[in-house]
């Protein structure tokens, strides 16, 4: 389970959630005429106080409580985060444009929204294919995030919570959110195609699922050529899974081209930059930025400057205008 609109650590948070079986949520997710799926608890003295029992409509009467008892956090049992997950995702849209909450705060919900959405999507144990509620799940909230990303400070924002945790559905998270933002530099008014691609850039290593962990962990030089080649074949597995939902044709060309390079060196097809869509470029750069910027086990880790520097010194793998694009992002975010 991740965490919450306003817990600190992941550490913390288990250790409270261990205690008290709560976590911390941020009062700003309380709107008016909304019904919660979740109990609402305050914390007075060492008691948690049930504030609004679950279905219980919100009102602008309960905001206003809040403002004058001035809490900080309200909590929710454990047992309820499906519920708070999904008001969460149901009201994004609402909570990411409203001003009156401060930027990060929203940035947090928007976090938590996804994140609770992307760890079902990668979850082993469902059926081979990706079923369609989820994926519609995930494509709403991709459309609803679009406004939101196009704030100047909103990567910056993100980064926060985006730039930690190993697991594939992260490198998903990351992935996605920098491509869109990349692509929105010169993709103006097409929201359906950042849609498409966003969806792509989230689940484009969703393949690797199918595969065996342990081939992920090894470095390549000391994999077989066999080993190589099931490597090879993950874009082609992960259109598979995705292969009984209604994706657009950009949304696959992201899943099957995110290892195509610039100068046909890549895989699976070894198609040259000039055949390649430009949002597929953008994806396969993004891609590669993010798994050098992101902890995995067996790997250094490496700063954003020096993520840049070893892409540079990739030769014509990534087209130049589009690593552009991406370092003026980063610096405007301030990471780079
Ligand atoms: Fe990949
Ligand atoms: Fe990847």
């Amino acid at each position: 389970m991740e965490s919450t609109a306003s817990a600190g650590n992941g550490e913390e948070t288990s250790k409270q959630k261990k205690n008290s079986g709560l976590f911390k949520v941020s009062p700003y997710m309380v709107i008016p005429s909304r019904v919660g799926g979740f109990s609402l608890y305050l914390k007075q003295d060492d008691n948690f106080v049930l504030y609004a029992e679950k279905g219980e409509l919100f009102t602008d009467a309960h905001k206003e409580r809040l403002g004058k008892l001035d809490v900080d956090h309200l909590y929710v049992k454990t047992e309820d985060y499906a519920g708070y997950a999904t008001y969460v995702q149901d009201n994004i849209l609402d909570l990411l444009d409203d001003e009156t909450i401060p930027v990060r705060e929203r940035a947090r919900a928007w976090n938590d929204a996804t994140v609770s959405l992307a760890r079902e999507a990668f979850t082993k144990n469902l059926p081979k294919s990706l079923d369609r509620r989820r994926f519609k799940k995930i494509q709403a909230l991709i459309h609803n995030s679009l406004k939101f990303f196009s704030r100047d400070d909103a990567l910056k924002e993100l980064s926060r919570f985006i730039k930690d945790g190993s697991e594939l559905f992260h490198h998903g998270i990351g992935t996605m959110v920098l491509t869109i933002i990349v692509l929105s530099s010169f993709v103006k008014n097409d929201p359906d195609l950042l849609v498409a691609v966003g969806i792509g850039a989230m689940l484009h290593d969703i393949g690797k699922l199918e595969l065996p962990e342990s081939l992920f962990t090894r470095r390549w030089d000391n994999l077989s050529q066999a080993e190589q080649g099931m490597i090879k074949s993950h874009p082609a597995l992960g259109v598979g899974i995705c292969s009984s939902l209604p994706l657009p044709q950009e949304t696959l060309q992201c899943i099957l081209f995110h290892h195509e390079r610039e100068d046909g060196s890549g895989y699976p097809s070894g198609a040259v930059g000039k055949l390649l869509p430009s949002y597929v470029k953008v994806l396969a750069l993004c891609n590669e930025y993010d798994n050098l910027t992101r902890h995995e086990s067996g790997r250094k880790i490496l700063t954003p400057f020096e993520a840049l520097t070893r892409i540079k010194s990739m030769r014509n793998a990534h087209d130049e205008d589009m690593l552009k694009r991406l370092i003026a992002v980063l610096s405007k975010a301030e990471i780079a």
